[in-house]
């Protein structure tokens, strides 16, 4: 029986007077995409940590970067009346069907750091950032360091179909719209990896006469920044100066990139999706209390001005 039905039914009336109680009671399931990232891979162990802290029993399932996974994953935990589901949605669209069976099921479904197109009342809450603003304060980082002097971009996308890829791309030219000199010339995916983030940069530069006439390189994430900023290097060029590196995400070694001279500009993507998440779900089971339908995080820009040393180990062990 769901938490909303034992609600229903004035059960357990006295467990519901106080707030970690409920968190004790509850079970919730969470579909993640994969580790495809260190940000990834940081989200992951943060949720762990935080339905720990709550007393929450989170069911976890590794999607390994496939929807259907997914998919699966959330008919499973509608099958073991779940309390609640968190999925990070590896893509935006299909998942009306689902959804409405966990609406059917009346459990609630948060989503996480991602979108999808749905109707919106087939989820509770998202929790993401704006990721839009994000690809416009990398694109308006660019523009105010470049000036007026000509600069050729190359892009590494992330998953095709996913809504950072979509909305990063859309950020970032929006910020350059009105810039002439600057000009997007290769734009491919990358899938958010580290390997591929090199693989594809790899093609860039000997398509661009070796590098020499590419003036920035613009990342949808830190970890595909990190595999290019390799190729760079093996390109024989210096990443940071002869080709300008910035990309979103705020991870260890992006700053330890900087602290090396190798990257100019990250955007930050908190990867503490929970705590807002468990926050919201736990206000709307214990009184009915409706979230705001987009619960968004910051995304504050670093360069090398701001102690990148000092964000590096901050950071460094908190999941990532
Ligand atoms: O959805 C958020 C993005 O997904 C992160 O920027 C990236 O690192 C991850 O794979």
């Amino acid at each position: 029986m769901t938490f909303l039905r034992r609600l229903a039914l004035g059960a357990s009336v006295i467990a519901l007077a106080c707030t970690s109680a409920y968190a004790a009671d509850l079970t919730v399931g969470f579909s993640q995409i994969g580790s495809e990232s260190g940000w990834r891979a940081a989200e992951t162990s943060v949720t762990k940590q935080e339905a720990e802290k709550r007393g929450i029993d989170l069911k976890f399932a590794d999607a390994q970067q496939k929807q259907e996974n997914q998919i699966k994953a959330l008919r499973g935990f509608i099958a073991q009346g779940v309390d609640a589901i968190l999925v990070a949605p590896v893509v935006a669209t299909g998942w009306d069907d689902v959804l409405a069976e966990a609406k059917e099921a009346e459990i609630p479904v948060i989503l996480l750091d991602r979108g999808v197109d749905a109707p919106q009342d087939l989820y509770l809450t998202s929790v993401a950032s704006d990721q839009v603003k994000e690809g416009r304060v990398a694109g308006q980082w660019l523009v105010d360091t470049v000036g007026d002097k000509p600069c050729k971009v190359v892009e590494l996308q992330g998953t095709v179909g996913s809504t950072p890829a979509i909305n990063r791309k859309k950020g970032f030219e929006e910020a350059i719209a009105d810039h002439a000199n600057i000009t997007i010339i290769r734009s491919q995916t990358g899938d958010f990896t580290r390997a591929k983030g090199k693989e594809v940069m790899e093609g860039f530069l000997k398509a661009e006469n070796g590098g020499k006439d590419i003036c920035a390189m613009y990342a949808h994430n830190d970890d595909m920044a990190v595999g290019a900023i390799q190729a760079i290097k093996d390109a024989g060029l210096k990443p940071g100066s002869d080709i300008l590196v910035v990309s979103i995400d705020a991870v260890p070694d992006i700053f330890a990139a900087m602290v090396a001279g190798e990257a100019n500009a990250t955007v930050e993507l908190t990867p503490n999706m929970a705590g807002p998440a468990f926050d919201a779900l736990e206000a709307y089971l214990k009184d009915g209390t409706q979230p705001e339908k987009f619960i968004i995080t910051e995304s504050k820009l670093y360069t090398p001005a701001d102690n990148p040393q000092g964000e590096y180990d901050s950071r460094k062990g908190l999941g990532y």
